[in-house]
């Protein structure tokens, strides 16, 4: 497993793979390694013959510094845990120009950023999308692989791709949970174990709406005031519970059309967000 730090021996390196006749695929990692993410290089290998992991901690991103300076950096133990499942790992010390004049160019998807993460940390996707293509142009991929753990990222990346005609094929991989619900996720090293047994509420107020609808239910905000309530009784902060369109991602009153109930909540300090597709 190669180790690239530098932006050029990157790209040079994709470059001879692709010229070799070979499909290369991006998964582009913040680090601290888990599952789910091993899932998403399993995907990649499916589609592509050469996968490479962007494991990088993007500052721009964060909209609470400490946040960003919790955020788990792992770089030996996640190598460790990919274990040689991918074929190369870019680890930039930096994605961005620090000298002067500054890095003053951003890429940023309109609407599909107005609600759920985009409406609660102001200037996320934008961080998103600057780093994501950056990425793009760095490993010049065939095929970039998004979980759907962070649906709307998906869908904000699918919008960049096809927006700014990247070449690049974007793949959803489906969320992982552990055996209890718990949807995936690196935040979930922070949570204490109380926290942790409260936080299987979102899980469960999403599988509750799931049977709701499959039972008939209609109404999309008294199934998302279901959810809201089965996470605050359990203490959790909600950020947002919302049941929102799933093309627009839009809030939607009436179960009329494909959805998406997204939780954003936070438990012990801890923000986590989980979502499901109802239709
Ligand atoms: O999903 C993540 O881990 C990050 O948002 C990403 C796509 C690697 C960009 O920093």
């Amino acid at each position: 497993m190669r180790v690239f730090t530098d932006k050029r021996a990157m790209r040079a390196w994709s470059r001879s793979e692709r010229a070799a006749g070979r499909r290369v695929a991006l998964v582009p990692t913040m680090g601290s390694l888990h599952a789910g993410h091993l899932s998403l290089v399993d995907v990649a290998r499916r589609h592509a013959d050469t996968v490479v992991v962007s494991i990088y901690v993007n500052p721009t991103q964060f909209d609470r510094a400490d946040d960003l300076h919790a955020y788990p950096r792992e770089l030996d133990a996640d190598l460790a845990r990919l274990g040689g499942a991918a074929d190369a790992i870019f680890a930039p010390h930096d994605m961005y120009f620090r000298g002067e004049p500054p890095h003053e160019t951003w890429v940023e998807a309109e609407s599909l950023t107005q609600t759920l993460c985009g409406a609660a940390r102001p200037g996320h996707f934008r961080g998103v999308t600057t780093v994501v293509a950056k990425f793009f142009h760095v490993v010049e991929p065939d095929v970039a692989v998004f979980g759907d753990k962070d649906y709307q990222q998906r869908r904000v990346i699918e919008r960049m791709v096809r927006d700014l005609d990247f070449p690049i094929e974007i793949v959803a991989a489906p969320l992982v949970r552990d055996a209890d619900g718990l949807a995936l996720s690196s935040r979930n090293a922070r949570l204490s174990p109380d926290a942790r047994t409260q936080a299987l509420s979102i899980s469960r107020a999403l599988f509750a709406a799931r049977d709701a609808v499959a039972d008939g239910a209609t109404d999309a905000i008294a199934v998302a005031a279901d959810a809201r309530a089965r996470v605050e009784v359990a203490g959790g902060r909600v950020d947002y519970v919302e049941l929102v369109d799933d093309a627009t991602l839009r809030p939607i009153a009436h179960l009329d059309r494909p959805a998406v109930l997204a939780i954003a909540a936070y438990f012990g300090g801890v923000r986590l967000i989980d979502n499901i597709r109802l239709s």
